[in-house]
């Protein structure tokens, strides 16, 4: 075996992410290690070593440090005080945790992008009702507005709009009533929101694969379609932005930037994630390397493979309709179609709103491809059987 294959490799997180990584992981024959609370979870039945542990008990973080070179993570809600310890005993983890540090708090992190001149919303960091009403007033704000915690929110669990004073307390209760630190947020008037995934390795060395353009349902990413139907000059407002997100969160592996492209053509950046990300699994199908395997080879040392789209693609989320023992259903009829490719994450509960499974339609164009995938909408479903 050569050195690359003999590298062990840990993921904290065994959802689909860490799923995925790991089927590109062991194209290379490389161990995977997953540290992950749940038994049965996604990464279980093909991950090396499976480290049932919560996501802040330091025992469980220490034990896959023992067994791997290297360490990532599949999303940022995770122990960076923990994994910090480990960083400065000398083990290799990536994204680096100071870059985890500064994206973990949204508001840090906007906070770290505004001070660079990047186009953000207007936001503010706010404790309680009156602070909010304030906000608003001193600054002249129309509603909508969107008030978010600054951590742990993700498919906009940590979210709520505010479109009326009278929505304030509703929407400050439904966050927790200030037990979790807030910020309110200007609300952009979107024409599209779009996202692009870049890839960094250890030796600096950087590959972006196309835009993407997404469509979120209740703020949950439904679909993306790629490449993203935008014009040449924003998609180059757009790469220089990114140039210069980088700059701010300087790391190896894999990181998403979501943007959004406003009514009147200004573009803005709404958050960064620093690992592979929703929006790029449509290179699975249509990227010649895609961003589970290029995240891999940037953590092992490994140079980069292209990141050039073959052909159009249609990713679609499929989430959970009910909640009990997961059960898909239609995919015989679903495969009538040659050109749709499912991915079942695997996880025994379906809860409503869960992400369960995407399929991605391959097409020669954009259109073939929507409608392919909007098909496709009202025959693959995930339900719970009770
Ligand atoms: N300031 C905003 N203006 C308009 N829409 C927003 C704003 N912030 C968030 N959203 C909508 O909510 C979705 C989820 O919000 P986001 O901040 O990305 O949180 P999450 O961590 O849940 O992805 C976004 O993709 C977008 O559709
Ligand atoms: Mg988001």
């Amino acid at each position: 075996m050569n050195t690359y294959c003999n590298k062990k490799i840990g993921i904290i997180g065994g959802g689909q992410l860490g799923k995925m990584m790991i089927l590109e992981a062991k194209r290379l024959g490389f161990y995977v290690a997953v540290l992950d609370p749940t038994l049965n979870c996604p990464a279980s039945s093909i991950c090396d070593l499976h480290i049932v542990s919560d996501f802040n008990d330091a025992e469980g973080y220490k034990k896959l440090a023992k067994h791997v070179d290297v360490i990532t993570y599949e999303f940022e809600h995770i122990n960076a005080t923990i994994l910090e310890e480990l960083e400065q005993k000398g083990h290799k983890i990536y994204p680096s945790v100071k870059t985890l540090k500064k994206i973990q708090n949204k508001y840090v992190q906007k906070s770290e992008l505004k001070a660079v001149g990047l186009p953000v919303p207007r936001f503010e960091k706010v404790s309680n009702e009156k602070d909010i009403e304030n906000w608003i007033k001193d600054n002249e704000l129309k509603y909508p507005l969107m008030l978010k915690t600054t951590t742990s929110g993700y498919d906009g669990k940590g979210n709520a709009v505010i479109n009326s004073a009278k929505d304030i307390e509703v929407a400050y209760k439904k966050l927790g009533s200030g037990k979790t630190e807030l910020m309110l947020e200007e609300f952009v008037l979107l024409d599209k929101e779009v996202s692009i995934i870049i890839c960094t390795t250890i030796n600096g060395d950087r590959e972006i694969y196309p835009v993407a353009e997404n469509t979120h349902v209740n703020s949950i990413l439904d679909t993306t379609i790629t490449p993203a139907r935008i014009t040449e000059a924003v998609n180059e407002e757009i790469l220089s932005i990114i140039d210069k997100v980088m700059q701010v969160f300087e790391s190896v592996g894999t990181f998403c930037i979501e943007l959004f492209i406003a009514k009147n053509g200004e573009v803005y950046v709404n958050e960064v994630a620093p690992r592979p990300h929703n929006s790029g699994h449509y290179t699975i199908e249509v990227c010649f390397a895609n961003q589970f395997e290029n995240h891999i080879r940037a953590i092992v040392g490994l140079p980069l493979g292209c990141t050039k789209q073959t052909k159009p693609a249609v990713m679609v989320n499929l989430l959970g309709e009910s909640d009990g023992t997961a059960k898909l259903i239609g995919l015989e009829e679903a495969y009538k179609d040659k050109n749709v490719h499912v991915h079942y994450y695997g996880k025994a509960i379906s809860k409503i709103d869960r992400k369960m499974a995407h399929y991605t339609v391959v097409a020669d164009t954009i259109d073939e491809a929507i409608k392919g995938a909007e098909k496709l909408k009202k025959i693959l479903r995930v339900v719970g059987n009770v």
